[in-house]
């Protein structure tokens, strides 16, 4: 239906309206992961929203959900001045220093140490930390801590954070206060992270060393529209400068910042006494790994506020708060030796062999260094006495190389021009070496050991150390030969008896019964993970289909980009791939995809009739993209009839559909549901 024109005044309130449930929808989606409409609605309600702000500029505002997008680069950063100063946090190292913190707290409000104070327990997020400030509820400015006293005013930056509201949501009837400085941590998921490095070493870019720089260096950029492309969030852990609200506890403060459309310190607790925050710290150090973010610790903070004005500050830090640091993940050892690993996909890796060390409670001792790009960049040598990080499962890596320390003994580290496993050349591929022999034992060990595991066809004791027999045995020439093993060749195998080979084998078996997504994943494609498997695997629902697509096809899957498209392609062009495949599936190989999902756009099962010229393209060109999307054209009318779409000049076909009481749209109402249909199948 072709919208009505509104007038100045009606726009305004549409254009209010519209902003509001905006913001409401992405606080749904961004802060509680729990959206009530879906994305194409959401993106109606926003096209509809530019389309005002275009017919009418003089409305827009630098709030507008529209302007998130990133604003023109600066020459420098302003500077901006906390109106309250921004304090760091004393540190506690283990248990013994949180309760003699406990201690000095109540040493200094006069109470008995038996006393339980309550405290407020949260995670301590390795970020930023930033402040917004709220003027009548309206996003106004945002800082970093800088000096503490001064920081840099990072407004447009932050502007582009979804999680940080543009408006504070108020109940029915709450006013917003004069103003409001909320504090929290600019931070970057763990997966977004690896997620960003990994295209920045695409790109041959220098890489972040952790999520803490990677978000302080994407906030921190003069120019916005970087920020906008970066993934960042904020989480709130507390309030500065505030005036026209009181709270009594740290805890009211949280719950209202929640409120108000932030995402808030989780998981928190409220803890009676030293011995629950040290319950805290103990489970909190143990979740760590499982936690999205990076976390270096803890914070607890006493939570009576009164008390915090009778505790006070020292000129540095707050004496009613402290932060129970974790036993820290970079520690510094030497580097004994460099050794170069071949992965499944031919990639080959620079591998530090350390002096054991331990790291964050694990023992250390190898350390990757990524690619010969970054052994440039680090300017690292063997015997070189380096920091090591390990940042939850990740493989530990070097931050950096401690030159100061250096004999004059130490030894460059020289690219192999040949494959250390197979003795093929190695070919260069943008920051990496790779090894194309296709069956070099090493790419093959890997190969198996990604087919069997268990996220992709689950083959229950085929592990590494089995695989590697395998291929060293001879017994696997390729992925394919595992399905024609037998009992004779298990025995060969070490630590392998009656019972095990068959168990094996009855494993092996139970694999050929799998999904297609599982299977697509298995083939360890370049750039094709589990989740893009299924994606594949949903659109094409066969793997013949699959292996048939072309690039244009795989573009067409929202989710898939050019390089993911391009390897798919590549992967099936090649005969030696096709062949692995075709040995499985002779040997009993099924993998299943769902029937696939009838995709419905506006035109699916409707009979559809032209009369008259239409402007923007031809009546064939019509009937096409009706049959494309899912719809029949015919040639006339009748009561079976469910569309007649009207050009110009339209002849006796448009006084039947009057007669006959049938549906009738103009061109442009046409041109509508076409975009409407192209949304659907995810052209749009
Ligand atoms: S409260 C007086 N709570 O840690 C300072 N800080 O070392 C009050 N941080 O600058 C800070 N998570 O950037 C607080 N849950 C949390 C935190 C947190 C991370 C950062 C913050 C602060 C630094 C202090």
């Amino acid at each position: 239906m072709a919208k009505k024109k509104l007038s100045r005044e009606e726009a305004k309130k549409r254009i209010e309206e519209l902003r509001e449930l905006i913001n409401y929808h992405n606080y749904r989606y961004y802060v509680l992961n729990d959206p009530v409409i879906s994305d194409a609605e959401y993106d109606e309600l926003m096209r509809e929203l530019m389309e005002l702000e275009q017919q009418f500029p003089e409305f827009i505002t630098p709030n507008s959900p529209t302007q998130r997008v990133g604003a023109p680069p600066r020459e420098e950063f302003g500077t901006v001045e906390h109106r309250v100063p921004m304090l760091s946090l004393q540190d506690a190292r283990n248990e013994d220093e949180l309760r003699e913190f406990d201690r000095r707290v109540k040493r200094a409000l006069g109470l008995p140490m038996d006393a339980k104070i309550e405290y407020a327990c949260e995670p301590k997020f390795d970020g930023l930390s930033c402040e917004i400030t709220y003027i009548n509820g309206e996003f106004t400015q945002a800082s970093t801590r800088g000096d503490g006293i001064r920081g840099e005013d990072v407004t447009p930056n932050a502007r582009t954070i979804k999680t940080i509201p543009l408006k504070l949501i108020l109940k029915k009837g709450e006013t917003p206060p004069p103003r409001v400085d909320i504090r929290g941590e600019v931070i970057m998921k763990k997966s977004d992270f690896e997620k960003l490095n990994e295209e920045l070493l695409k790109k041959g870019e220098k890489v972040f060393a952790n999520p803490r720089n990677a978000a302080a260096g994407s906030l921190r950029q003069l120019d916005p529209n970087v920020t906008a492309s970066r993934k960042l969030d904020f989480i709130s852990w507390g309030i500065g400068y505030y005036e026209g609200i009181e709270f009594k506890t740290h805890w009211e403060v949280l719950e209202k910042i929640g409120e108000w459309g932030f995402k808030t310190a989780q998981p928190r607790k409220l803890a009676k006494g030293i011995d629950e925050v040290i319950e805290y710290y103990r489970e909190m150090e143990e979740k760590r790994d499982n936690l999205e973010y990076e976390l270096d610790g803890i914070v607890v903070k006493v939570n009576d506020l009164s008390l915090w004005e009778k505790l006070g500050t020292t000129t540095r830090s707050p004496r009613y708060a402290i932060a129970g640091k974790f036993k820290p993940r970079q520690r510094t050892t030497r580097i004994k030796d460099v050794v170069f690993q071949v992965g499944r996909t031919g990639i080959v890796t620079p591998v530090a062999i350390l002096e054991p060390v331990e790291v964050g409670g694990v023992i250390v001792s190898r350390a990757t260094l990524h690619n010969f790009d970054e052994v440039k960049r680090l300017g690292v040598m063997i015997g070189d006495k380096v920091l090591v990080q390990r940042a939850g499962d990740v493989i530990p890596d070097i931050v950096k190389v401690i030159k100061e320390e250096r004999t004059g003994n130490e030894k460059p580290i020289v690219p192999p021009t040949h494959c250390p496993v197979c003795g093929a050349e190695l070919v260069r591929e943008g920051a990496y070496l790779k090894c194309i022999n296709i069956s070099c034992p090493a790419r093959l060990k890997g190969a198996l050991r990604h087919f069997a595991s268990r996220r992709a066809m689950d083959i229950e004791g085929l592990g590494e150390k089995v695989a590697d027999q395998l291929v060293e045995k001879g017994l696997v020439k390729d992925v394919a030969d595992i399905y024609y093993l037998t009992k004779e060749d298990l025995l060969k195998l070490e630590g392998f008896a009656d019972k095990s080979a068959e168990n094996l084998l009855n494993a092996i078996e139970k694999s050929k019964d799998t999904t297609l997504a599982r299977f697509i994943y298995a083939l360890g494609i370049p750039n094709v993970g589990e989740y893009t498997a299924k994606l594949l695997a949903d659109h094409f629902g066969t793997l013949e289909n699959l292996m048939k697509a072309s690039k244009l096809d795989l573009l067409s899957i929202p989710g898939i980009g050019p390089e993911t498209a391009e390897s798919v392609v590549k992967f099936f062009q090649e005969p030696r791939n096709v062949e692995v495949i075709q040995k499985m599936l002779k040997a009993g190989v099924k993998p299943k995809g769902k029937p696939k999902e009838e995709v419905k756009t506006p035109f699916t099962g409707k009979r559809v009739v032209f009369t008259g010229a239409l402007s923007s393209m031809s009546r064939d060109e019509a009937k096409e993209l009706v049959e494309k999307f899912g719809g029949i054209p015919t040639n006339s009318v009748s009561r079976n009839t469910d569309l007649v779409v009207v050009g110009e000049n339209p002849g006796s076909k448009y006084q039947r559909a009057l007669q006959l009481g049938v549906k009738i749209i103009n061109e442009e109402e046409f041109l509508k549901m076409v975009e409407e249909a192209k949304k659907a199948i995810g052209e749009g």
